[in-house]
Order: C-alpha cells, then sequence, then structure tokens
C-alpha cells in the first residue's frame, strides 16, 4: 500500500499531521527524524515535521536530506522547512519577528499546486522563533504574512514545498486543503486507506505470515485485544486461542457477558476464573503499587500456565496500537505511562511477537471493528484499567467491597448508555472514560429512614480526553447525576454519599490509585 513518511522531530503536533492525513484515507507512518526507510517503493512522499530546537542548536535534530530530496515529494513543516532552507544556501536568523498563534496568508500563489483552492487572507497557525531570511536559490516564495515573508516557498527544480506555519492544527483554516494538495495532488496518493481494505489486506497478509501455526492472544474484553482477536480469526479461524483470565475485579458481570460477546464472534476463547488466588494475594495489601504489582505477577502466571498448555504455539499476538509505538519510538525523552498487562512470557516458549493493529490509532480500531461485524458495545468499550477495579478501592481489597463497587459502577454506566443528551448523542459516547471508586478508607453519617447510617462514599469519575496523558473532568447534566446518586444510594448497601470527582489530569491522574 502507498504511504506517506512522517519525520518526527519531536514537534508536539506530529501526531496529528498523521492523522490529518489518515483523514485523507492516506496510510502514513511516523518515524524518528532519522529512521527514513531505504529502499522502499511504496513510499511516494515525506513530511518533516516542526521540533523545539532551532536549526543553530547544537542538539538540533540532524537528517540527511539527499535520501530523498529530488527523489520523491518532499514537505517541510515549521523546522522542516527551516532545516531544509538552512541546509540548501538558505538562511535562518532570530529576527525578533517571532510569530506564535493566528496570522493571515497576505499574499499566496494559488496556481502553485500547494495552495490550489486557498482564499487570499486564509488563516494559518504560526509556532517558530527563529524566522527563514534567505532560501535556497532554486526557490521562489509562495506565500507571505505580514510579518512573515517566507511564510511558504517551493523549489521550482525539484519536488520541495516548506511552509512555516502548521497545516496539521484546527486554527490553519485550509490546512486540510494544503495537506489534501500535497499528498493527493502532488504525491498521487490514491486515498485506498479504508477499513475495508485494511481488512482485506491484514487477513492476506496474515494468512501469509502466519501459515498453519498456532497462535496465543490475551484477551481483556478491551477493543484493541478484541479486535485483533476478530482480525485474527478470520485469517487463520481456529488455530487462534485466546486466553481470558478473570482477576475477580472486573465490572458486574463483564466476564460473562464478554465471554458471551466472544463466543457470538465464533473466537476460540478459554475463560480462566483465577479469582480465587488473585483476592488470596491481595489480602490486606494496601498500597496502590503493590495491589498493581501482585496483580501484573499473579496474572502473568495464570496467563502463562495456560498458554504453556499450547505446546506447538509459535506466535504471541497483541492488540499494541499506533499510539502504543510512537510512546516507545518518543525522540524526545518524554516520560509516558505504559501500563502492560500481559507481559514476560517465558523465554523457552520462544514465541514470534504478531502485533496487526499497531499501524492504527485508536478510531481507527474501532472502524475496523465494525468492519468486521463486530457488537457495537465491545467497540465502544472505555478503556479500563488492567487491574481492574482493584485501583478503583482504596485500602485492601475483599470480595465484599467489590460487590458493593460493582453495583454501584453498574448503576452509574448503565444510565450513561441510556442517557441521551440534547444533542441526540448518548452520554457514554461523548465521554472517554467514566468510573467509580471506592472510597472504603472513610464513612460518614447518613440517615436513612430513621436509622443513622454509617458508610462509604463512592466518587463518580467521568473524563473527556483524546489518548488519556491529559483529561478534563466532564461535565455531566445535573438530570443525570440526581438521579444515579438517588439509585445509587437507595439500591446499593453500604454507600450512603455520592461525590463527583472535578480534577483533571494533570495534575491528578484518571484512576485514583
Ligand atoms: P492514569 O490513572 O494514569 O490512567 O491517568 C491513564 C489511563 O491508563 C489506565 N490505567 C491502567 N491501565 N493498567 C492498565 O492496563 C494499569 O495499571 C492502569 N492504570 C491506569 C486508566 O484507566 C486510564 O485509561
Amino acid at each position: 500500500m502507498q504511504k506517506i513518511i512522517i519525520l518526527d522531530f519531536g514537534s508536539q503536533t506530529t501526531q496529528l499531521i498523521g492523522r490529518r492525513l489518515r483523514e485523507l484515507d492516506t496510510f502514513c507512518e511516523i518515524l524518528p527524524y532519522n529512521k527514513f526507510p531505504k529502499d522502499d517503493p511504496s513510499v511516494i512522499g515525506v513530511i518533516l515535521s516542526g521540533s523545539p530546537y532551532s536549526v543553530h542548536d547544537p542538539e538540533a535534530f540532524q537528517v540527511d536530506l539527499s535520501r530523498f530530496l529530488g527523489k520523491i515529494p518532499v514537505l517541510g513543516i515549521c523546522y522542516g522547512a527551516q532545516y531544509i532552507s538552512h541546509k540548501n544556501g538558505g538562511k535562518v536568523e532570530q529576527t525578533g519577528t517571532r510569530e506564535y498563534g493566528r496570522a493571515n496568508l497576505a499574499t499566496v500563489d494559488t496556481e502553485n499546486p500547494l495552495f490550489r483552492g486557498f482564499d487570499k487572507n486564509s488563516q494559518v497557525w504560526m509556532s517558530h522563533g527563529d524566522t527563514i531570511t534567505a532560501i535556497p536559490s532554486d526557490c521562489k516564495i509562495i506565500a507571505s504574512t505580514s510579518d512573515v515573508k517566507f511564510a511558504a516557498y517551493a523549489s521550482t527544480t525539484q519536488p520541495l514545498w516548506a511552509v512555516q506555519f502548521h497545516p496539521e492544527v484546527f486554527h490553519s483554516l485550509q490546512g486540510t486543503t494544503l495537506l489534501k494538495n500535497f499528498v493527493v495532488d502532488i504525491c498521487g496518493s490514491k486515498q485506498e486507506w479504508s477499513p475495508a481494505s485494511y481488512v482485506e489486506t491484514t487477513v492476506k497478509e496474515l494468512k501469509e505470515q502466519l501459515g498453519n501455526d498456532r497462535v496465543i492472544l490475551g484477551l481483556s474484553g478491551g477493543v484493541d485485544s478484541s479486535v485483533c482477536a476478530t482480525l485474527l480469526n478470520r485469517a487463520i479461524g481456529k488455530n487462534l486461542t485466546c486466553i481470558f483470565v478473570d482477576h475477580g475485579m472486573l465490572r458486574k458481570n463483564e466476564f460473562a457477558k464478554v465471554m458471551e460477546a466472544y463466543e457470538g464472534l465464533g473466537l476460540n476463547v478459554i475463560g480462566i476464573d483465577a479469582s480465587e488466588k488473585f483476592f488470596a494475594d491481595l489480602a490486606g495489601v494496601t498500597d496502590p503499587e503493590q495491589k498493581r504489582k501482585i496483580i501484573g505477577r499473579d496474572f502473568v502466571e495464570v496467563f502463562n500456565a495456560e498458554a504453556k498448555k499450547i505446546t506447538d504455539a509459535k506466535w504471541l499476538a497483541q492488540g499494541t496500537i499506533y499510539p502504543d509505538r510512537i510512546e516507545s519510538l518518543s525522540i524526545t525523552g518524554m516520560v509516558i505511562k505504559s501500563h502492560h498487562n500481559v507481559g514476560g512470557l517465558p523465554k523457552e516458549m520462544n514465541l514470534k511477537l504478531c502485533e496487526p493493529l499497531q499501524w492504527l490509532f485508536k478510531d481507527e480500531v474501532r472502524r475496523v471493528g465494525y468492519e468486521l461485524g463486530m457488537p457495537e458495545r465491545l467497540i465502544k468499550r472505555h478503556p479500563f484499567p488492567g487491574p481492574g477495579l482493584a485501583v478503583r478501592i482504596l485500602g485492601d481489597i475483599t470480595r465484599e467491597k467489590v460487590r458493593i463497587l460493582q453495583e454501584a459502577d453498574d448503576i452509574y454506566i448503565e444510565n450513561m448508555h441510556n442517557y441521551v443528551c440534547e444533542d441526540g448523542e448518548v452520554l457514554y459516547d461523548k465521554v472517554w472514560q467514566a468510573g467509580t471508586v471506592l472510597l472504603s478508607t472513610i464513612r460518614s453519617v447518613g440517615v436513612m429512614g430513621d436509622e443513622r447510617t454509617y458508610e462509604h462514599p463512592v466518587a463518580l469519575r467521568a473524563v473527556t480526553s483524546t489518548d488519556a496523558m491529559s483529561a478534563d473532568w466532564a461535565q455531566l447534566p445535573y438530570d443525570f447525576m440526581a438521579k444515579v446518586s438517588n439509585e445509587i444510594i437507595n439500591k446499593v448497601k453500604g454507600v450512603n454519599r455520592v461525590c463527583y470527582d472535578i480534577s483533571s489530569k494533570p495534575p491528578a491522574t484518571i484512576e485514583w490509585e
């Protein structure tokens, strides 16, 4: 399949470039700035991203432009534009005309294929300290703002375009037009990426890659692993064995419901109720990290014991998706949280890794899920932490506390599924993630009928986010909150108070523990 390479120089908006290209049904790969692939005929163009560095910084990222310049179409964005100019006889300086935020293209050459369809004064988004003061001799200016003469330039001798603004951000109002001009008109993208084509190609590739080999996959009930399993099932059928471990801290009836859904999809699933072991090992443990460690360790033990029984397995499949990979490829050294649910399979099993979703973003995984005919409820599921409700119960874990939390949480989440907002969208679908926390280390006084109660509060949590790296608390409708609160207090024995968590991340996190 044709692809565009985006070379990442560490800009915060690099992923957004990728996103925009996917919206244009064009396959792209984001790679570290120095990892341009050798001899890959499917690469039809390259985009150089922005960067936190100035081209003059000693530690600025360097790339060998001769790998692609003059060979395939190139688009430099911000640092990318400055870098190309800097390396080809142009000049980049600190002039004091730093431009941040909105600007307008006072002049724009709409005859140039990059700006076809642009309006005069089109709004763009600038974010640069240095500015280009001279461009390479074979280049000409194709757009300027009142302050920035070289807002965009293009070569007259080779397929090279460069813009100092950021077409990928929302505030560049015709940014998508620009990217479409580059990707479709200039690079010749056939816009062939679609969930259907993805499924078709991937199933074919998986058949070739796996042949008659047996594959093991750990299911969590979440979207990624479920889509991964369904895709593999389509490719290799019964040669796929899925293992779904119940640690006892899933949502109410979830294990049974998810198993039913998996069986409905024709998956070959082994469900293991290991709750006994988990509860025993967690007894009396209150420290959040300790709880996580125990659950992680037990999980691996249970999973491995089962996986080892499949003696002829050759592959371990995982639902790793693109953002997971970008995080691990991150070049700027940002600390990113990784939560691995399955880890450390014994080396002697010698399994090769199969990750068919590794190029997809979350919403693309969902689109593939629909294409595969998976149930909507499974596809739209909010993320759920690997350690489950254990990180939503303060203090030690007991079966009784899990039961109380499951009841309260079920009321909250079911009401969210049933609440239709004014714009017609279901509340559950508007929220990135929602859950209930049992504040079991706290008791407060209440009154029910004529009786004094002394029980635990629960905190409801709902956040909006795009990647869980940052999140804001969701502004849920008051009538919805009133109904949920009433139902929880009336129906869940052990809870006499309901609070709503209005903390954003950072500084709080999504989970309480
Ligand atoms: P935090 O609490 O760090 O969570 O804001 C970010 C996202 O990660 C999920 N999460 C986990 N997922 N194992 C997981 O598989 C874990 O230990 C874990 N802790 C948090 C959390 O639900 C949110 O989506």
